[in-house]
């Protein structure tokens, strides 16, 4: 296991659990987001998601739920996500030992492969859960989206005793739709399932404060990291894979060079049309970005 720290934002490089158990203290982390591998036999670099049973895989992912939870603080949040098809077992096994707050659904626009003989999957689950309904963090103001009827319908509600226009903004319900990080973005990686800025942008501003401690352990490309950062939160991330342990390093930790290799983006071929670079940000719909 190797660690790097840099201004309040810390990397480990090796196993989730190990580093869980043994570097962890109790109730220390504020907000928890979790995007285990999903036992879909994706490949990440080295390692290939798929273990030998349902079952193993479950009691594996038990064990490290056990332990975000022993990690969070008793006003922390945790976002857990999982494959729709394991996800009742989380979602069960969770509700036990903590409160669900909401079942969101990431939804998104089409990927390249269309299914052809079932409905294909458009859509990732994230339960979102607190250790004590009674007080934890939610900052409403903070992740404010468009309401349509108000902002560009203009309609006026005649339901109270005095007609008064319809609010503007609104909290977000529990289906958030987000773009994939597609290759033409700024923010992209080199990695399989690297999740959008915006979706952790709207976490982190909704259930942290600034100077929070934001923990990931399975950290990919580093996202969480990189826009906790972006919001003045700390951050603590674990992967076990070296090809993204540079990713973080260069993105959240703002190294240069690792162990003698130069730390570099990927290198985006850029389409010029009519004078315009035609690499672009996809819209959020949020009214607050996360720079
Ligand atoms: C679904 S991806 C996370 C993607 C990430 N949220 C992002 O935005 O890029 C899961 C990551 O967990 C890493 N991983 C797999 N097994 C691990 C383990 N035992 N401990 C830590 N990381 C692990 C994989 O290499 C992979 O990058």
């Amino acid at each position: 296991m190797e660690k790097y720290e840099k201004q309040g934002h810390l990397i480990y490089h090796g196993d989730a659990l190990e580093i869980l158990q043994s570097e962890i203290a109790d109730e220390s982390i504020d907000l928890i987001f979790i995007d285990p591998p999903y036992n879909m036999g994706k490949q990440f670099s080295n390692f290939q998601d798929k273990w030998p049973s349902e079952a193993e895989y479950i009691k594996w992912a038990y064990e490290w739920i056990d332990q975000c939870i022993r990690v969070l603080a008793p006003t922390g949040t945790i976002y857990l996500m999982a494959s729709t098809q394991f996800m009742p077992y989380f979602d069960l096994y969770v509700r036990e030992k903590l409160t669900i707050l909401s079942r969101i659904i990431w939804f998104y626009d089409s990927s390249g492969v269309q299914a052809k003989k079932y409905y294909g999957s458009m859509y990732e689950p994230i339960l979102h859960c607190v250790k004590n309904a009674n007080s934890y963090c939610f900052n409403t103001d903070d992740i404010l989206v468009e309401a349509k009827t108000g902002a560009k319908r203009k309609l006026i509600d005649y339901r109270g005793k005095v007609p008064k226009p319809y609010n503007t903004k609104k909290v977000p319900g529990n289906v958030w739709e987000f773009p994939r990080v597609r290759y033409r973005m700024n923010e992209y990686e080199n990695h399989p399932t690297q999740k959008p800025e915006a979706l952790l942008s709207r976490i982190i501003r909704a259930s942290s404060y600034q100077g929070n401690t934001i923990l990931d352990p399975f950290a990919g490309t580093f996202t969480t990291a990189a826009v906790a950062k972006s919001l003045g939160r700390k951050s603590i991330s674990i992967e076990t894979q070296d090809e993204y342990l540079k990713i973080g390093l260069r993105r959240v930790l703002e190294m240069k060079e690792h162990l003698g290799e130069e730390l570099l983006a990927v290198k985006k071929k850029m389409e010029v049309k009519n004078g315009r670079s035609t690499i672009r940000n996809d819209q959020t719909g949020d009214l607050f970005n996360a720079n």
